[in-house]
């Protein structure tokens, strides 16, 4: 246990210095290719724990000690340890043995005796320190407290509600495959193999217990995607026909592109502007089935990269702060900085301006976000509407029922992510 408390703290400390933790584990994994399956789920799982309650870990940690701990191994390392104490099933001996252990390993030896001292206090006053962590902003909610602010603002009446679902093991939904399945057909499949699962909508197949990719019944066949339920919609909403002319314009890895393939044959452009990402399209559109063109290039200089032909249909599934998805990317949390918010929103307004230009009269363009800031959100589509007079919003079919909210906002609950989407029509 002691490596694996050893390398998740690494991987941690890494995020906090600024990296994203998938990058972080998939460099781990490549450096470590002996680690066993286990030990690779469990390092996973401190990670993305130790991440998902920082704030309270830190909280915790700044009550057991007398004087601020300088040391950022350490820190790391007792870290790891209070999550396991308090949020998995590990003997608390083991943890505490380990780790104690791990310190020897870091070149911490001379801080083994704070180390046992710390986690034998959690334990031994537990319920006391957890109630009062729970005092502070950041040791109830676990997020930085510009954000915690910021949704207070935002939303006054849900914004504990959308702080815990962020919180929260996310759920794996699949989306199914139509040209190649049928939802009974599929549903019919996962019991057969003793996968307990149930439709959330047309194409939405929620997964009782989370499992890696490789082990989902039909996956590799083509069967059927992992698409969170919000994103799902987009496809749908654009309204799509045998024949239109469709930009995805920052699609990859080519969920929402591999969508539209499925529902519709239409003359797909794949455009996104990370050529490393839009291999991943083509290797999903090559494992669906599905053909379109693929291209590399910038949203907001089509002057590089369009032909000129209006398109009937785009969707703008624009970079964003994923303040929607922190429980998927609980890195997310720590990682941005209150001026992101507005720099990603500076990007969003050039490339939904851009696009606006290559949209045929008529057409449709779809704008979303996984997010849940009205920056990006409503508050861009209103200052859109404001510049461009030949634009209208349309109502979303189906809309999310909590009228409390801006339209097109959905928040994450138990079925979906945090999303939001705008319709808008050319005159
Ligand atoms: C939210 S992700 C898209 C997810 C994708 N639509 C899907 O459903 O799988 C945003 C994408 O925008 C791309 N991107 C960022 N800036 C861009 C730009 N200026 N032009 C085109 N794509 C861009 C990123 O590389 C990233 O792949």
């Amino acid at each position: 246990m002691q490596e694996v408390q050893r390398l998740a703290s690494a991987v941690i400390g890494q995020v906090l210095g600024g990296r994203s933790l998938d990058s972080e584990l998939a460099m781990l994994w490549r450096g470590h290719p002996g680690l066993s399956a286990q030990q690779r789920a469990t390092t996973q799982d401190l990670c993305f724990g130790t991440l998902r309650f920082l704030g309270r870990l830190d909280a915790l940690l700044d009550a057991l000690v007398d004087k601020p701990l300088r040391d950022d191994k350490l820190r790391g390392l007792l870290r790891v340890a209070l999550y396991q104490l308090e949020y998995t099933k590990a003997a608390p001996h083991a943890i505490v043995d380990h780790a104690v252990r791990a310190c020897e390993r870091l070149g911490l030896g001379a801080a083994k005796g704070l180390a046992n001292a710390v986690l034998r206090a959690f334990l031994r006053r537990r319920a006391a320190l957890v109630a009062q962590a729970r005092h502070s902003d950041v040791g109830r909610f676990s997020y930085p407290q510009w954000w915690i602010d910021k949704l207070r603002i935002e939303y006054p009446a849900d914004h504990a509600a959308i702080l815990d679902a962020g919180n929260r093991h996310p759920p794996l939904t699949l989306r199914v495959n139509r040209r190649r399945t049928t939802m009974e057909a599929y549903l019919a499949q996962l019991a057969a193999n003793g996968t307990v699962a149930r439709a959330i909508g047309e194409a939405a197949v929620l997964l009782e217990r989370p499992r890696p990719v490789a082990g989902i019944s039909g996956f590799a066949d083509g069967l059927v995607s992992v698409q969170d339920a919000a994103a799902q919609r987009a496809a749908p909403l654009l309204d799509l026909g045998p024949g239109l002319r469709v930009l995805d314009a920052c699609a990859a890895p080519g969920g929402k592109a591999a969508h539209m393939l499925e529902l519709a044959d239409v003359d797909l452009t794949a455009l996104d502007s990370d050529a490393a990402r839009l291999e991943r399209v083509r290797a999903n559109f090559a494992r669906l089935g599905l053909a379109a063109r693929v291209v590399c290039g910038d949203a907001c200089d089509p002057g590089n990269w369009w032909d000129g032909r209006p398109f009937d249909r785009i969707l703008a599934d624009v970079p964003c702060s994923a303040s929607g998805v922190v429980r998927r990317h609980p890195d997310i949390k720590w990682l941005r900085r209150p001026a992101d918010i507005a720099q990603f929103a500076l990007v969003q307004r050039r490339m939904l301006d851009a696009l606006w230009q290559l949209l045929a009269s008529g057409g449709k363009l779809l704008y979303a976000t996984c997010s849940v800031f009205h920056e990006e959100n409503h508050l861009q589509v209103a200052e859109f509407l404001k510049r461009q007079r030949d634009a209208q919003r349309l109502t979303l079919p189906g809309a999310d029922t909590n009228q409390q909210q801006p339209m097109g906002q959905m928040l994450p609950d138990e079925r979906h992510d945090g999303f939001f989407y705008a319709l808008l029509q050319k005159n």
